[in-house]
């Protein structure tokens, strides 16, 4: 079983993953306004991955005896800027991710929760790889610049597995 405070910030981070797949659903739909299908792809790929995080809590916490409640899901950015500024506020967002995912890690040693611990390691792992990623990319935006090396990193991204 769960500790009760141990529940209740899962289902908080479960629930923040929901709130960033939206997020990149939004970004998604802005690219793909702009006709930039392959970054629209891409965000639709870390849409379906946040889906999968938040089911990985959540299926973790049923196991433990717990029941997963969704809430609202409000306040969703709808206008991101340039390929670039879209890329730089996912990065500020996953690095705030990272921050939420440590501060959990820390409550749940308090809690001395060790099987729970040992879950979130995965989590941990994770947002190395997603601002990793995010940084490459940016980097690249930066350096092509507007011109057809944007067409050229659209088609890159769109062959996002
Ligand atoms: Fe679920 Fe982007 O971290």
């Amino acid at each position: 079983m769960l500790k009760k405070r141990v529940e209740k910030a899962l289902n908080t981070q479960a629930n923040a993953e929901l709130w960033s797949a939206h997020l990149y659903l939004s970004m998604s739909l802005q690219f793909s306004s702009e006709g930039l299908n392959g970054f629209a792809a891409w965000m639709r790929g870390q849409y379906s991955e946040e889906v999968q995080h938040a089911f990985k809590i959540m299926r973790f916490m049923v196991e433990r005896g717990a029941k997963p409640t969704l809430s609202e899901i409000k306040d969703i950015p709808v206008d991101f800027g340039s390929p670039v500024e879209v890329f730089e506020f996912a990065l500020e967002h996953e690095t705030k991710v990272t921050d939420n995912i440590d501060k959990l890690v820390d409550l749940i040693r308090e809690e001395n929760d060790k099987a729970t611990e040992y879950a979130l390691q995965w989590f941990v792992t994770e947002q190395v790889e997603e601002e990793s990623t995010l940084v490459g990319i940016i980097e690249k935006l930066k350096r092509i610049g507007d011109g057809a090396g944007l067409y050229l990193l659209d088609k890159e991204l769109a062959a996002r597995q």
